[in-house]
């Protein structure tokens, strides 16, 4: 094994080594609390995801994401208070120049949750859901809360 090959395995190791050892300790964590109140966001939202890429679809187990991930949607956000920027954050700073555009933002998010909850509860039964028509319903209410991330994390996280 080359060196250079031995250098290009063992770097990622070291950035993870690096990235765990920052811990959240203010009182309260609010960092940490936002940070894993997205991480249960994406626990829900990617296998949603998976299902209508894959032709894997499962009206019930996508009924129970969409309600546990609209259950979710106003999790993270009292936590970005003031003086909440410091490691382990990954928020931009433009986040608290511009508060403003960061709740359309999150509004934008929270209406396009509450849509594909809607959209996946008047979803037809299992023996149905297999119809072209049924998962473009879905899937276009899933484009816009996919687009919502995208779009808020572009401009707030680095
Ligand atoms: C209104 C803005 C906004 C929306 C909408 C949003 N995020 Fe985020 N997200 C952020 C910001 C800001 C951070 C960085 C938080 C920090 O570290 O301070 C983040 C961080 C994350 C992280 C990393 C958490 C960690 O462990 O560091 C994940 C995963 C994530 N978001 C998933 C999602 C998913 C999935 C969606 C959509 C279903 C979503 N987010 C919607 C703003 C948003």
């Amino acid at each position: 094994m080359s060196p250079r090959f031995l250098l290009s395995l063992s770097l990622p190791v070291f950035l993870l080594a690096a990235c765990g050892a920052v811990e959240d300790t203010r009182p309260g964590q609010p960092v940490a609390h936002r940070q894993a109140a997205f991480r249960a966001m994406l626990k829900s939202f990617e296998p949603m995801g998976i299902q209508l890429r894959e032709g894997t679809y499962q009206a019930e187990v996508f009924r129970q994401h969409a309600e546990k991930l609209a259950g979710l949607k106003d999790a993270p956000w009292d936590y970005f208070g003031a003086d909440t920027q410091y490691p382990p954050s990954k928020s931009d700073d433009a986040l608290w120049r511009e508060p403003e555009i960061f709740a359309a933002e999150r509004d934008k998010f929270i209406r396009a949750v509450e849509a594909l909850r809607l959209a996946a509860q008047n979803a037809p039964p299992e023996a149905r859901q297999q119809t072209l028509t049924s998962l473009d319903a879905l899937k276009a209410a899933y484009a816009p809360v996919e687009a919502s991330c995208r779009s808020c994390h572009k401009r707030y996280k680095r």
